[in-house]
């Protein structure tokens, strides 16, 4: 593997450009391999097999590339394939689950953390053990919000609509865990709705919440990880490739996932 390789991403869909987004801003240099799987999304719905067999068939796209990093921004495909695709991958590979835990823990101050995410993150538990493999002594309450990706993808992302769905979700959560003080935003998806989540958090739990971005942090832990390994890129401007196995409504949604235009999207099929 050689630091002028680009490093390929993968998602379900589109959301997984939120990933991209907080990777180009803190690696510049780096050239983005991006695949969203389009035609197949949602994962957060399905069964952990067959996430795990998309991934798998997105990891291969991504190797035939030369990428010398994979990274999974869906939190789904991480929560259920992550130590699937370890086993069977040789180059360094991230998932959101990981580098989501660890920066909730480092902020809670109560040792009480609520994660919301699809259906699928939920049901694999894998926040939670993640975290618990950080501090045992944290405890977590997590709740899916299947809602939300659609909101999202509507951009309906701070109108009444979205407060409704997000206070409904919300308040279930402070009923089980009405002591936590962060939200881990366990989806690609989550952070679009930034504005709205934090409103009604604080409106439902009456003390502050604090909010942490599996996004951000899996950026943040890619930079980590490419120093550490010394495959960082020297060139002096990275790039943006984008695949996707559909691309009915790419630009429109794709667009507001990425905060700009997406150019050259390439259609493909694994
Ligand atoms: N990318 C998925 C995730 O982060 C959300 C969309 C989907 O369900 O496929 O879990």
């Amino acid at each position: 593997v050689k630091s002028h390789q680009a490093i390929g991403v993968f998602d379900s869909g589109v959301g997984g450009l939120t990933v991209v987004r907080s990777l180009a801003e803190r690696l510049p240099s780096e050239e983005l391999f991006y695949l969203g799987d389009t035609a197949r999304v949602p994962y957060g719905s399905k069964s952990a097999s067959t996430v795990r067999r998309y991934a798998q068939m997105s990891t291969r796209f991504l190797l035939e590339r030369g990428v010398k990093m994979i990274v999974i921004a869906c939190n789904t495909a991480s929560a259920y394939a992550l130590d699937t695709l370890r086993a069977e991958v040789g180059v360094p590979l991230l998932g959101a689950v990981e580098p989501g835990a660890r920066a909730a823990v480092a902020a809670t101050r109560v040792g009480r953390i609520g994660v919301i995410g699809t259906l699928g993150t939920v049901r694999s538990g894998s926040y939670p053990r993640a975290i618990a493999a950080v501090d045992p002594s944290v405890r977590v309450t997590a709740r899916a919000c299947p809602l939300l990706v659609p909101l999202a993808e509507e951009g309906w992302l701070d109108d009444a609509v979205a407060e409704a769905v997000a206070r409904r979700y919300l308040s279930d959560l402070r009923d089980e865990a009405p002591d936590l003080d962060v939200l881990l935003l366990g989806c690609t998806h989550y952070p679009l709705l930034r504005p709205v989540l934090t409103r009604v958090a604080h409106d439902v739990w009456h003390h502050d919440v604090l909010l942490v971005d599996s996004a951000e942090a899996m950026a943040a832990a890619a930079r980590t990880e490419l120093e550490r390994l010394q495959l960082a890129s020297a060139a002096r401007a990275g790039g943006l490739r984008c695949f996707v196995t559909d691309d009915a409504r790419i630009d429109e949604v794709g667009a507001r996932f990425l905060g700009r235009p997406l150019d050259g999207i390439e259609r493909v099929d694994l």
